[in-house]
């Protein structure tokens, strides 16, 4: 396994390789590996010749009062992970390699991006998307890997790609889940017992939503008044956003009556947490 430091080292291995006609797998990542980031490169692996994984903690996608100084390191750990798996390429920048003194040009998002946490969390998706636009210049891959755990994210990275035409193929890959439902994060592991307990509140409400328009409970103001109470009820202590919108847009919706997706954000204890559920209307609507 190859560990690059410098963006020129990254960009003429991989783009060597693209001009070999290797098919390229790229996973970028924020580090603290699990098993969700683990199955975007099993992903990989299955699809293309050469996998690479970047690892880098993007100061720029956090807002001032948000965990970046106390986001989970754990680089040897991880390196070791991908080592076992045999990833052909790591690339691990220091911060002044993608941000030199200087730097001031970013990615406006967009419109996608303006809903949900780009509300919560102003100027997120301008670190997000101007970090993935340097990582896909840095590492020139046939096809980069996200999880749909961050739907959002995955929706303005797409847009963007589509946007600016870029030379990747954005694939989305499904949210990996422990056996009683919680969604893979690495914030995580910030939580005590108790608070794990009450993190699996995103996933009952999300499970009782799937349910009530499975029964064809349609209305979304009910069904998003309902998420929310369960949410509290089962132990959330604030919730940022638990709305069901399109699926497309995110736009918010009256009725479930196309492609939708519930999402929400909700505090557990200190530890903000996401999920989300896709749902599909396909009975008759509320009687
Ligand atoms: O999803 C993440 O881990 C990050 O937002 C990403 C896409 C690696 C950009 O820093």
């Amino acid at each position: 396994m190859k560990i690059v430091e410098s963006s020129h080292e990254a960009y003429a291995h991989v783009h060597h390789l693209r001009c070999d006609q290797q098919k390229i797998g790229l996973v970028p990542t924020m580090g603290a590996l699990h098993q969700g980031h683990l199955s975007l490169v099993e992903r990989s692996q299955a699809e293309c010749d050469v996998t690479a994984v970047t690892i880098f903690v993007n100061p720029t996608q956090f807002g001032p009062h948000e965990d970046y100084g106390r986001y989970p390191r754990t680089l040897e750990a991880d390196l070791e992970c991908l080592s076992q798996r045999s990833v052909d390429l790591v690339f691990v920048p220091q911060q002044p390699a993608l941000y030199p003194a200087g730097y001031s040009t970013y990615v406006e998002p967009p419109a996608e991006a303006e809903l949900w946490e780009g509300q919560c969390r102003p100027g997120h998706f301008r670190g997000v998307l101007s970090v993935v636009l340097k990582l896909f210049q840095i590492l020139p891959a046939t096809v980069a890997y996200f999880g749909q755990k961050d739907f959002q994210q995955l929706t303005v990275i797409r847009r963007m790609a589509e946007d600016f035409n870029l030379p990747i193929r954005v694939q989305g890959c499904e949210t990996v889940r422990d056996d009683d439902g919680l969604a893979l994060s690495s914030r995580n592991r910030y939580l005590s017992a108790e608070q794990r307990e009450a993190a699996l509140s995103l996933w009952k409400s999300l499970r009782w939503v799937e349910q009530a328009v499975a029964e064809g409970q349609r209305d979304v103001a009910n069904l998003e008044q309902t998420m929310q109470q369960k949410l509290y009820d089962a132990g959330a202590e604030k919730i940022d956003y638990a709305r069901i919108v399109d699926r497309e847009s995110l736009a918010s919706l009256s009725a479930v009556d196309r492609p939708s997706v519930a999402l929400i954000a909700a505090y557990v204890g200190k530890t903000r947490l996401i999920d989300n559920l896709l749902l599909d209307a396909p009975g008759p609507p509320d009687h």
